[in-house]
């Protein structure tokens, strides 16, 4: 008798705990499909990226679950030590190469999910791209104009486009390179004439990998002001890759990539003192991934002897990180 008891009890606890469930489950539901997704207001979105290239049996992990947002009408740039995924991520962004695994979202195209058409209309219309080798631009046969007309041909819109070619190349400052073929340009006239290239069909985002690698730093501060013009007069979101300490303190926002994940970045602002004297004001962030991951500088990490573990203390406006002190 009492065995039934207690099963019937249990039996009717279970109920109400299952009714619990179901009603906290339908409410989880609902919060989680109000929440805005990952990114949603975000004109570039990659969502944990891997890319493994694998050669000869060999696995190389270039890219191990990578996260990033870019805004609309953002000038940023990405920078990281050799090997550490830069390009691997530009040429996904440039729709040249495809991700393992994650999710990548560009001006609302699905890069995983594009089939062979709309990836070359995605190459086409919606990005533009400026690489290293100032020779891979531009077609040396054709005239910078012509060069910079070509992609209007290409998408069809053949109307305006000389009118729009000479447009292009006055706003970057070269006007006077028209009528040249590339043999007859300085490398920096050269990849001012690659950014007019690449923005000839007007594209929603700029990706440019080194684009002032094989210039002097004279040289390269004229590429990057052609970048920033651009970025300015047309509002074009540009991500440059670049080792060029010039250019990376220059931009608003640098986002440092390490082991094939963003792992720290750079934000820059104007702050405008009591004398009303601006000034730059950088401040440098940890990145924090969704599952709530976080790394820690080395210099800081050592500077405490932190190693394997450390003791978190949530306060009312920071979390504290303290050394391991359980075996003192
Ligand atoms: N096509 C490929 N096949 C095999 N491995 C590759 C390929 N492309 C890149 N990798 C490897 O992926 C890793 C990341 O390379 P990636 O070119 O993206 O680096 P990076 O940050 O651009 O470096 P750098 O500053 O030297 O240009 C490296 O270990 C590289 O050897
Ligand atoms: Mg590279």
């Amino acid at each position: 008798m009492t065995k039934t008891d207690t099963s019937s009890r249990s039996g009717a606890a279970r109920a109400a705990a299952d009714t619990t469930t179901l009603e906290e489950l339908e409410r989880r539901a609902t919060a989680h499909r109000d929440r805005p997704s990952y990114g949603h207001d975000a004109l570039i979105a990659c969502d944990r990226l891997v890319r493994i290239f694998t050669t000869d049996g060999v696995e190389v992990q270039a890219l191990q679950g990578l996260d990033l947002l870019v805004k609309e009408g953002e000038l940023m740039a990405l920078v990281g030590a050799s090997g550490s995924g830069k390009s691997t991520l530009m040429n996904i962004l440039a729709g040249l190469d495809v991700p393992t695994a994650g999710a990548a979202r560009v001006a609302g195209c699905d890069l995983l999910a594009m089939d062979g058409k709309a990836r070359l209309r995605y190459r086409r219309e919606v990005v533009g791209f400026v690489w290293q080798q100032t020779a891979r631009n531009l077609l040396p046969y054709l005239t910078a104009a012509q060069n910079v007309a070509l992609p209007m041909q290409l998408k069809g819109r053949a109307k305006r486009k000389a009118e729009r070619a000479e447009e292009l190349l006055a706003m970057l400052g070269i006007a006077d390179a028209r009528d040249r073929r590339p043999h007859q340009l300085s490398g920096g006239q050269q990849q001012r004439v690659a950014i007019a290239v690449a923005l000839a069909n007007n594209p929603s985002v700029l990706l440019a990998d080194e684009p002032t690698g094989e210039l002097d730093s004279a040289t390269g501060e004229q590429v990057f002001a052609a970048f920033r013009r651009a970025n300015e007069e047309l509002g074009t979101t540009i991500v440059i890759v670049t080792h060029d300490q010039a250019v990376a303190s220059e931009v608003r926002r640098t986002v440092a990539i390490r082991d094939g994940r963003t792992s720290s970045e750079v934000l820059r602002r104007t702050e405008v003192d009591e004398q009303g004297m601006e000034s730059l004001v950088a401040r440098e962030y940890a990145m924090l991934d969704r599952a709530g991951r976080l790394q820690l500088p080395a210099e800081y990490t050592q500077s405490l002897g932190m190693e394997h573990r450390v003791a978190l203390e949530l306060e009312q406006d920071h979390i504290g990180v303290w050394p391991d002190d359980a075996e003192r």
